[in-house]
């Protein structure tokens, strides 16, 4: 016998909970964007995932109208930075509800750069960086989806493996769960892909 969890119309947070519990372990998108007054800003961002490969395009859904939200609204740019393991206090305290004239750089002891493509700094310490340009927002009830064209993506040498490609261990992402809880970087397992029967 399975023990079946609802919606509860009067109680929305629950079921956020089950299924912030049961989608994991969830990447995590640390969005740089800039206001159009200037103001740098930096949050995390697990409701993430790369939609097509082909042209390139990611998303993150920001659950109501947040500063990342507006900021990107109004400027149609955004970096996303790796949020990798020696950053976790960090990142983490780049979630709290700063005012949108605060950016989040200063407030927390990150240092921000220029980035490649786009006028949206990156985080220094961060290892890899995702540039996008707005594709689309599409509201989903109180959220909102933000499909992003990615542009380029720059990476540290260090974290790069001999065949070009950004390599797991150098990379060391955290992952987000449920509750307050977050995942680090575990065993890696190669296996092919079976063949056409
Ligand atoms: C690891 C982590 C992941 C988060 N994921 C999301 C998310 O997917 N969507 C969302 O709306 N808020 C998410 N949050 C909360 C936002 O980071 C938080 O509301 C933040 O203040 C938003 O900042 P902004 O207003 O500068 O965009 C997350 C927080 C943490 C710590």
């Amino acid at each position: 016998m399975r023990t079946v969890l609802l919606p509860k119309d009067d109680n929305p947070a629950y079921f956020y909970g089950v299924l912030t519990a049961s989608v994991v372990p969830r990447p995590i998108a640390w969005v740089s964007s800039r206001s159009a007054a200037g103001t740098p800003n930096l949050a995390p961002y697990s409701f993430f995932t790369v939609v097509s490969g082909m042209p390139p395009v990611v998303l993150f859904s920001s659950n109501g109208e947040k500063d990342s939200l507006r900021n990107i609204r109004e400027t149609k740019q955004f970096v996303i930075n790796l949020a990798a393991e020696p950053l976790f206090e960090k990142i983490n305290a780049t979630s709290a509800p700063f005012d949108a004239e605060v950016s989040e750089f200063e407030a927390v002891g990150l240092t921000d750069e220029p980035s490649e493509r786009v006028d949206v700094p990156r985080v220094s310490q961060s290892p890899l960086a995702i540039e996008c340009s707005l594709r689309e927002i599409i509201p989903v009830e109180g959220s909102f989806l933000v499909l992003g064209d990615v542009l380029c993506v720059s990476a540290d040498p260090d974290v790069l493996a001999e065949d070009g490609l950004p390599s797991f261990p150098d990379l060391a992402p955290l992952t987000r769960l449920g509750r307050t809880e977050w995942s680090f970087p575990g065993e890696v397992r190669a296996i092919d892909r079976p063949a056409a029967p």
